[in-house]
């Protein structure tokens, strides 16, 4: 799945934008919310994302970069969320979150770091919908993609074989043509792509070639 993150877009032509890559056969629609917090920007809140879901079809994924996540995933999952992702890092009891993202009708997401390890996710793993692993330091678009985050990839793939989940394995940052082949052999199911698309100056070239890679 090609999951454009609108981090990248022009923000006062969203609709637009928005259009563009759903036209070009994007799968879901990446939406990253920052709290200037949590990570060292600030993006936008609920609104946005209900402002977004009246515009388009696609299922709309959010990434929560923000501390005390519990006290706001209800208000996103009112708001027109589809998927909700949490990160390990800002939450002290990650399984009720997970359920409670459950329990109000959304995917449920968790999302580390790249200094965090996979390892971490043992326990909680059996009862996710869909990993998220940060190829970049969360918190800006347009970084350089880590490639240790292969071989975490991999490593997560094995775990969830090992206890037969059909979890997801999503990457966040710095993805591009050059690096989604090994991604996929991976075991990458969902690419999120900022700069690479919405960077390009081409949009839908961009997310065709992304698919023929997905599809070859
Ligand atoms: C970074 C965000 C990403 C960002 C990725 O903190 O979580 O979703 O938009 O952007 P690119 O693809 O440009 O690295
Ligand atoms: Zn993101």
């Amino acid at each position: 799945m090609i999951a454009p993150s609108i981090l990248s877009a022009d923000f006062s032509n969203i609709r637009e934008d928005v259009k563009l890559v759903e036209s070009a056969g994007a799968d879901i629609l990446h939406l990253d919310v920052m709290d200037g917090h949590f990570v060292p920007n600030i993006t936008f809140g609920p609104k946005m994302v209900k402002d977004i879901k009246q515009i388009t079809a696609l299922p709309l994924d959010v990434h929560l970069m923000i501390s005390e996540p519990e006290k706001y995933v209800g208000d996103f999952a009112e708001a027109g969320a589809d998927w909700i992702s949490v990160h390990h890092e800002a939450s002290f009891h990650l399984n009720r979150l997970v359920n409670q993202i459950k329990e109000l009708g959304c995917k449920a997401g968790v999302v580390i770091n790249p200094a965090t390890s996979v390892d971490v996710l043992d326990e909680i793993l059996p009862v996710v919908d869909y990993v998220l692993l940060m190829s970049v330091n969360p918190g800006f678009g347009g970084q350089k993609f880590i490639g240790s985050s292969v071989e975490k990839a991999k490593k997560l793939k094995g775990k969830l074989e090992r206890i037969n989940s059909g979890a997801l394995i999503e990457m966040d940052g710095g993805i591009d043509l050059g690096n989604m082949k090994k991604l996929k052999d991976a075991g990458v199911d969902v690419f999120v792509a900022g700069n690479s698309i919405f960077g390009s100056g081409d949009a839908g070239k961009a997310i065709a070639e992304m698919k023929k890679i997905l599809n070859s």
